[in-house]
């Protein structure tokens, strides 16, 4: 049984798998995400002190949340045994480790004098990459939760568990997948998808990553600025639409008719054609800008135009993403391509790749994750702290650190 706790961006997700040794057959038990999404609205980005703050705030409600979904949560026989063993030395340590979460820590006290310890194998934790006060509440809760409860961590990396949410059988979408077909998942069978190109494209992260096995990557190209998802964020922005961008932005292209063009619009794709696998997304959201600029105030409150200009800027984003990812899987011969992050919850996106690599690669599988297992939540989580759990990669909460630039190599 492994509890997972994700905070490394505006998301708080807590989930609990239980995770049979043979197979691995997973059972998701539970899987909460409290989303900040309303608090950032007025500001059109995350602002990191404002998400801890509101980490801080959701942890507890939605661990008590995850564990009630999964039938684990049980109050405490004794109360008086439970708070006084709170008491110190348990406190003391207690109020260390939570010592720049004053907000957490009261939350936490009161839970532990509420419910029994539960009965969870190891806690699995995101690291990085993310921002770093973020990290640091998740990591610090689950440091607080090793200790009280004396369970090993398991040191999740945020864009390894993008990737691995897609070996979470049933739960998937499936394209000219013929492997995995059962919840039965076996080693043989994960051998015959590798080696895998994963594009991870998130709201922090646009990488083309060759994977080989489980644990074993390499990061071909990465973005040298914007990740895509800002890119759609920070258009949103200058469009004036909200945040976040992506949803938005893909919900506006979506009343929009390809036939139907008004305005020439015609955004640049930044490096489409270069031999490596790096991408540039900020002098898209520039050029989004100078052409939003330059229109008069008529042409900017037309709603056409800023149908027209979304749905430039989503097929410039897919454009250049697919080119590079198929680029990607035809130099590394991949026998599967596999997306993750936030912008892979794209409709259009989704089709287009669905499309692709039927016509252009041959025998390619092709992994996505459901929607909302695309952005952010602690399932994911859960299962690449799985395959480490097994690996024997468990931690002492001690040497647990949050890294803000953690990379997947
Ligand atoms: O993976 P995620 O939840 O968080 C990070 O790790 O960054 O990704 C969030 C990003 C945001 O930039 C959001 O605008 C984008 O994913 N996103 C989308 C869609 N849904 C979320 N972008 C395009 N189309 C979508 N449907
Ligand atoms: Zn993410």
């Amino acid at each position: 049984m492994i509890l997972a706790i994700e905070t490394s961006c505006d998301d708080t997700g807590i989930a609990v798998i239980k995770a049979s040794s043979k197979g691995p057959i997973f059972n998701v038990l539970s899987n909460i995400v409290s989303s900040q999404a309303e608090v950032h609205k007025k500001w059109g980005g995350v602002y990191p002190m404002l998400a801890k703050r509101e980490h801080q705030r959701n942890l507890v409600p939605v661990l008590t949340q995850a564990l009630e979904q999964a039938k684990l949560l049980k109050i405490s026989k004794s109360k008086f045994l439970i708070s006084k063993q709170i008491q110190n030395p348990k406190s003391k340590m207690l109020e260390s480790i939570l010592e720049r979460e004053p907000e957490l820590l009261k939350k936490l006290l009161l839970f532990l004098k509420k419910y029994q310890k539960p009965d969870i194998d190891a806690i699995a934790i995101t690291t990085g990459p993310g921002l770093e006060p973020c990290l640091w509440v998740g990591v610090n809760f689950a440091k607080a939760l090793s200790y009280t409860w004396n369970i090993p961590v398991v040191a999740v990396n945020h864009v390894e568990a993008h990737i691995l949410i897609n070996f979470l059988p049933k739960i998937n979408e499936i394209f000219n997948y013929q492997f995995l077909i059962s919840n039965q998942f076996s080693n043989s069978n994960f051998q015959k998808l590798m080696p895998a190109v994963c594009l991870v494209v998130s709201g922090g992260h646009t990488q083309v990553i060759l994977m080989e096995n489980f644990g074993k990557y390499k990061i071909l190209g990465e973005t040298r600025d914007d990740a895509a998802g800002e890119c759609f964020d920070k258009v949103a922005k200058i469009l004036g639409l909200g945040y976040p961008g992506g949803p938005i932005v893909a919900a506006k292209v979506a009343q929009f008719s390809i036939s139907n063009f008004q305005f020439p619009i015609k955004l640049p794709r930044p490096m489409i054609n270069t031999k490596d696998y790096d991408f540039s997304f900020s002098g898209l959201k520039t050029a989004v800008l100078y052409n939003y600029k330059s229109q008069p105030e008529k042409i900017r409150r037309n709603k056409k135009y800023i149908l027209e200009i979304c749905a430039e800027t989503q097929q410039a984003i897919i454009d250049v993403l697919l080119k590079k990812t198929i680029k990607a899987a035809k130099d590394y011969k991949a026998k599967t391509i596999i997306l993750g992050g936030g912008v892979a919850a794209n409709d259009e996106l989704r089709k287009q790749f669905i499309k692709n690599c039927k016509l252009r690669i041959e025998n390619c599988n092709l992994l996505i994750p459901n929607k909302d297992l695309c952005t952010d939540n602690a399932l994911m989580v859960a299962v690449a702290g799985y395959f480490r759990f097994k690996q024997g990669k468990t931690e002492n909460w001690r040497d647990i650190e949050a890294e803000a630039n953690l990379r997947l190599e």
